[in-house]
């Protein structure tokens, strides 16, 4: 059982003489549902696992920020990216997730360059800490926003985007396509092209770049996602 027994890392993953309980409801306990999602298998065979986040790292680049810009990795999961920004010198990362069990597993492969990550357990769309964090440079979202398909969970999800993204910041959305699954790890999704990412981001935001990609999964079934950079030009 990966689950973390840190008391402050309790809040999204029950810990109980039998771990995490893998069958969770998700309209019930969000946090619980995903942790079971990380450790009823390796996450290595989970349908998102990527061994280099190329097309997110590729984006970054474009950005050319300093390597201590402050990064914002939402719905990091167990993500590869954050120990390839960690060898590329980045030393500001911030990795969030609502499942501490996700988390975990970066926190295990990258050892002590954990100092220069700040991980928070949250709720993207009823947040708490969250609320707290500093302005970021980049907000990065790969496969996370596209599971919001309540208007209102998609308002309080970009209003903390809006409050927490610098003037000149970033934002890379990188989410199923309009060509893209209906739905991911049980649940439902809202497919995206980028005009709809742009509607959603508003015109303070101005487009940079988008691709739309195939994301080839560990079991050998294609994804289709579009990812887009933006810059908060106001
Ligand atoms: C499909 S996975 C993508 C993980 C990672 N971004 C990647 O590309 O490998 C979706 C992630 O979003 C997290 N998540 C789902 N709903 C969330 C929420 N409301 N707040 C924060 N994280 C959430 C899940 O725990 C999961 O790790």
């Amino acid at each position: 059982m990966s689950c973390n027994t840190n008391k402050k890392e309790q809040t999204s993953c029950s810990i109980t003489d039998k771990g995490c309980r893998t069958t969770a409801n998700p309209n019930e306990n969000l946090g619980e549902y995903w942790c079971g999602k990380y450790t009823d298998v390796d996450y290595k065979t989970l349908g998102w696992y990527e061994e280099e986040a190329k097309p997110s790292l590729d984006l970054i680049q474009k950005t050319k920020l300093n390597k201590d810009a402050v990064i914002f990795n939402v719905g990091a999961g167990a993500t590869t990216l954050i120990d390839s920004l960690l060898e590329q010198g980045y030393t500001n990362l911030i990795a969030n997730d609502i499942s501490s069990c996700a988390l975990n597993n970066i926190k295990k492969r990258i050892g002590n360059k954990q100092k220069n990550v700040h991980f928070i357990v949250d709720d993207l769309v009823n947040p708490n800490e969250l609320k707290n964090l500093p302005k970021v440079d980049l907000w990065n979202d790969r496969a996370v926003m596209h599971f919001f398909i309540d208007e209102k969970n998609q308002d309080t999800y970009f209003n903390l985007l809006h409050s927490k993204v610098k003037k000149d910041g970033f934002v890379i959305l990188s989410e199923f396509n309009l060509q893209g699954a209906t739905s991911c790890s049980g649940l439902p999704v809202k497919r995206y092209d980028t005009k709809m990412l742009q509607e959603k981001l508003g015109k303070n935001y101005t487009l940079i770049t988008d691709f739309n990609h195939d994301y080839t999964m560990p079991n050998g079934e294609i994804r289709k996602y579009v990812y887009a950079l933006f810059q908060k030009i106001e």
